[in-house]
């Protein structure tokens, strides 16, 4: 009896050491000493954006030029990560990255959690419509519902104004799509980024308005950085010679990508319905290889996934009681909470707990096959019961050992006949993997996203990679399907 719950143990051991091993495998690259992460909101051109037909997966703009020229003077390498605007704060107090350039404006508020470069750009708001709504000074807001990007300044003025309610929206292009379907009457835009969307959408203007806040772009670091001064240094030399005026000159004069003709003296243009497919073309290769990201992910989760549960449903019926209160514990909370508050707890928390900057995938991959863990636990563990008792029975009156039992005899019995459900819950995580596009893994999602902001479209990215989804899922219930019938015959 002694000698089965050793082996029981070592057994559990084993699966959990192998798991472990993997998520080393998954974390083991080392960081460069001496590259700086710049985190950005690559939604927001021409300071940072994608061309995703012309330089592929990289983020370019006003903002990357400057940063770029001045790491290369100071001898740092350089690497650029894209997550939502308002993800780029934690991120530098989450120490995941060195520096943020998106066009930041240093306010009070937020020189409480982060130092500042000074100013290297300037910039005024201004006010996005339809063209013909009137809509051209802050009073003619009053009773209007008015997009901002979440988290930015112009959230902060628009609630300043009396009477108009405030729509915070993670992205600049979801503010455009917001207009142009008129679920809201305008949005509060910076001048230089709203020029690009209004010459790419021929039924929109934009009116400037006096800036009543702090305005401009300056560079913000970690508090207590000391990286500013050096960084101050440069930028200085980079105004002196010239050098911001011409990186100035060559992104926002340039012609918007894509814009729709426009003929001058155009009455207000009517509403357009349709898609149009086409604008995607270009951008194909890019959209397409985020199916090896997903799939990639998916099945790395659902294995480490799959072993992980296979531990705790032997936990769940071992007789040694910690490690059954453990499963038990682990899977309620699990399944008790959010599975996109892991994700972001897993992400933000790590770097600061444990001083490793976990990657967007290693943090997703982790999240996911520690969650799916907790479901497939459950399912493996009713599998394991609903194994004829008496087959445990005659395997133990013969002296099998524990091992061997549960390996050769009633493992493989509960698993055909879970197999269902086991389909089900990687169908469920092949799905739910777009949310990792929320910390910024570009997978399938996420880049329909970034195509769509960089096209100043919205719904044919979308559709395009629903229909991929929609297709990834088919052939794994398809291959399924077969390897059912296949076990099923072989019975
Ligand atoms: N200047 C504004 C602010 O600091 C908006 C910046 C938005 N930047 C972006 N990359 N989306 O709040």
């Amino acid at each position: 009896m002694l000698d089965m719950k050793r082996l029981k143990l070592r057994s559990m051991l084993v699966a959990v050491i192998a798991i472990a091993l993997s998520l080393i495998a998954i974390a083991s690259y080392a960081q460069a000493n001496k590259t700086l992460t710049l985190a950005t909101s690559p939604d927001y051109p021409p300071y940072e954006f994608k061309d995703t037909a012309v330089s592929g997966n990289e983020i370019i703009g006003f903002d990357i030029d400057i940063a770029k020229y001045i790491t290369k003077e100071l001898g740092y390498e350089l690497k650029v990560i894209g997550m939502d605007f308002n993800g780029l704060i934690p991120a530098l107090q989450a120490k995941r990255a060195d520096l943020v350039m998106a066009g930041m404006t240093p306010t009070a508020e937020r020189k409480k959690n982060v130092d500042f470069s000074d100013l290297y750009y300037e910039a005024q708001n201004t006010i996005v419509a339809k063209k013909g709504s009137n809509l051209t000074k802050a009073e003619d807001l009053t009773g209007k519902k008015v997009g901002v990007q979440l988290g930015s300044i112009q959230q902060e003025s628009v609630k300043k104004m009396a009477g108009v309610q405030a729509a915070p929206l993670n992205k600049i292009p979801d503010i455009i799509q917001e207009i142009k379907a008129q679920r809201i009457a305008a949005g509060v835009i910076e001048d230089t980024v709203a020029k690009g969307y209004a010459a790419a959408n021929p039924d929109l203007e934009f009116n400037t308005i006096p800036n009543t806040e702090e305005s401009g772009s300056a560079i913000a670091f970690g508090k207590g950085s000391t990286l500013v001064p050096e960084f101050n240094r440069v930028l200085q030399q980079m105004k002196a010679s010239g050098k911001i005026k011409e990186l100035a000159n060559k992104w926002f004069s340039r012609p918007i990508a894509q814009a729709e003709p426009t003929t001058a003296n155009q009455p207000a243009v009517a509403p357009k319905f349709g898609l149009d497919f086409g604008k995607i073309v270009p951008s194909l290769p890019y959209i397409l290889s985020g199916i090896w990201v997903t799939l990639t992910f998916t099945l790395l989760s659902a294995f480490l996934g799959f072993l992980w549960g296979i531990v705790l449903s032997l936990f769940k019926i071992s007789s040694i009681k910690p490690l059954f209160w453990f499963a038990t514990a682990y899977t309620s909370v699990f399944r008790g909470t959010p599975l996109i508050l892991q994700l972001t707890l897993v992400y933000f928390a790590t770097p600061q707990l444990t001083g490793y900057n976990i990657s967007a995938l290693q943090a997703g991959v982790i999240t996911f096959f520690l969650n799916s863990g907790a479901y497939i636990s459950e399912t493996i563990r009713a599998g394991i019961q609903a194994v004829d008792k008496g087959q445990k029975e005659a395997a133990e009156s013969l002296g099998v050992p524990y091992k061997q039992m549960m390996g050769d005899i009633i493992l493989p019995q509960a698993l055909k006949n879970i197999l269902p459900a086991l389909v089900n819950e990687s169908i469920a995580l092949l799905k739910d993997s777009a949310l990792v596009s929320v910390i910024g893994v570009e997978d399938l999602l996420r880049r329909a996203t970034i195509v769509g902001a960089e096209k100043y479209i919205y719904f044919e990215p979308l559709i395009f990679v629903g229909v991929i989804y929609y297709l990834m899922v088919l052939s794994l219930t398809w291959g399924a399907n077969v390897l059912e019938r296949r076990l099923q015959s072989s019975s």
